[in-house]
Parts: C-alpha cells; sequence; structure tokens
C-alpha cells in the first residue's frame, strides 16, 4: 500500500511518496504539486488509519507534512508536539498545499490557517480545519 506526501518545509515545496510499514515493493512515483491541483471534494472529516501516517523524522518544527490519503496535514509546532488536521480547505475544498512558520496555507485563493489548532488566521475560509487526532509511536506518526 501506497501514501502519497506532499513535503513541505520552510517554503520549499518538494514531492515525494512514502511506502506504508505494511506496504509492498511497489516503486514510489513523485505527485504533483497541490497548489496545481483541482478542489480535493467534500472531506472534511479524516478517517482513522492504523498503519503509520509519516515518520517524525518528516515533519520539521514549524514545517509540516501534507499526505493526500487519507487528506491529512501534520505540524509540529513545538519540537515533539505534534498536530493534525485534515488538509482539505472549507473553503471550496482544495488541497492545502504548504506548512510555512506554523502557517498551513492554501494557495487555491490565499487562506491561511494556525499550524497549531487549524483556526482561520486569513480568510476566504470562514472555517478552520478540523482537527485529526494523531499519536507518536517511536518515530511513526499514527492516527488516533
Ligand atoms: Fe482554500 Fe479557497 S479553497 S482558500
Amino acid at each position: 500500500m501506497e501514501r502519497r506526501t506532499l513535503l513541505v518545509s520552510g517554503g520549499v515545496v518538494a514531492t515525494a511518496a512514502v511506502v506504508a510499514a505494511c506496504g509492498s515493493s511497489e516503486e514510489a512515483a513523485p505527485v504533483e504539486s497541490a497548489a496545481s491541483e483541482a478542489p480535493a471534494g467534500d472531506s472534511s472529516q479524516v478517517t482513522s488509519a492504523a498503519d503509520p501516517l509519516a515518520s517524525t523524522a518528516d515533519i520539521p518544527v514549524g514545517g509540516g507534512l501534507i499526505v493526500e490519503e487519507p487528506a491529512v496535514v501534520i505540524t509540529q509546532p513545538t519540537e515533539g508536539d505534534f498536530k493534525a488536521f485534515t488538509a482539505i480547505c472549507p473553503h471550496q475544498g482544495c488541497l492545502v498545499s504548504e506548512v510555512v512558520d506554523n502557517e498551513i496555507i492554501c494557495a487555491c485563493h490565499g487562506s491561511r490557517f494556525s499550524g497549531t489548532d487549524g483556526a482561520v488566521l486569513e480568510g476566504p475560509s470562514q472555517q478552520g480545519l478540523t482537527p485529526a487526532g494523531v499519536t507518536v509511536d517511536g518515530g511513526s506518526v499514527i492516527l488516533s
């Protein structure tokens, strides 16, 4: 099983694919930047998954990691404190695009959200990002 992610750190967007722990031997394929993607649909709820979403090493302090499936953005506002939110912007449904200086940014129309609690920092979105519970098990971040 392959989990597609967008790695985001300090305004530099890199693409990569992460093979889940239970994964196959399929070769990882890069994903395109979310900035050019169409709205991702009406998915305001994040579903639970038992397999690791990411490695803690992939989530920089003040930055974050955007996972496409399930659509979740994981942040680390302060060292060792991991947060997660739905990565679907409540404005018109785009996948958020990056995390810079502890702010989650949606490039579709410029909404910005707190990487600490998902609250709206700047519209046009009138709603914040829905929190998703995560736990850290060793070096892995898991939806709880
Ligand atoms: Fe995110 Fe419009 S869809 S700001």
